[in-house]
């Protein structure tokens, strides 16, 4: 299986990209068109197929916002939620950042323990963050050292 990471044209894109979050994510969590166009978001594709996809904010100083990883529900579970990740946090020391952060919710045990797996630690809980359903999040951080990649 070929993989691949590629820069979505978010404007051109948006009706595809809405259709991807509302495949992926439940009603509560979709982003609105105005939150994708603040992102820089990117699709993964594999044999040319978008499985998945993922959006990235810069933050303070240094800092990278995972703001949303997502794979197809028949693509889950056979390792790419992995791939993405570890890409993920590539381009963030690539790029030199210092922090990489994301927010999840309390109850996504997958995620926490993806992110746990790369040496992520929560240090936030978020209480009634989420809606339909109502849910508490927890913030997510990485701490990468802080020479740049050449
Ligand atoms: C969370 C998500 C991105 C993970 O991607 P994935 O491709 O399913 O995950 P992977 O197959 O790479 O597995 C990652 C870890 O999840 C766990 N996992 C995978 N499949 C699982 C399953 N069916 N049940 C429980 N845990 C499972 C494993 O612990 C695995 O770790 P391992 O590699 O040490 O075995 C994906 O499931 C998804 O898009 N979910 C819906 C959207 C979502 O919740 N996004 C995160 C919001 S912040």
């Amino acid at each position: 299986m070929e993989l691949e990471f590629r820069r979505v044209d978010v404007a051109a894109e948006m009706r595809r990209l809405r259709d991807f979050d509302k495949r992926v994510f439940s009603q509560g969590d979709l982003f609105p068109s105005a939150y994708w166009r603040e992102c820089e978001v990117y699709w993964m594709l594999a044999d040319g197929k978008r499985v998945g996809c993922c959006a990235l904010q810069e933050g303070e100083e240094g800092e990278l916002w995972i703001t949303s990883s997502g794979i197809l529900p028949a693509w889950q579970g056979i390792g790419l939620g992995r791939v993405m990740k570890a890409w993920q946090v590539a381009l963030a020391r690539r790029c030199g950042y210092r922090k990489v952060l994301t927010e999840t919710r309390a109850g996504n045990t997958r995620m926490i323990r993806l992110n746990e797996s790369f040496g992520f630690r929560i240090v936030k809980t978020l209480p009634d963050n989420y809606l339909d359903p109502d849910e508490d999040g927890v913030e997510m951080e990485l701490v990468l050292s802080s020479t740049r990649g050449q």
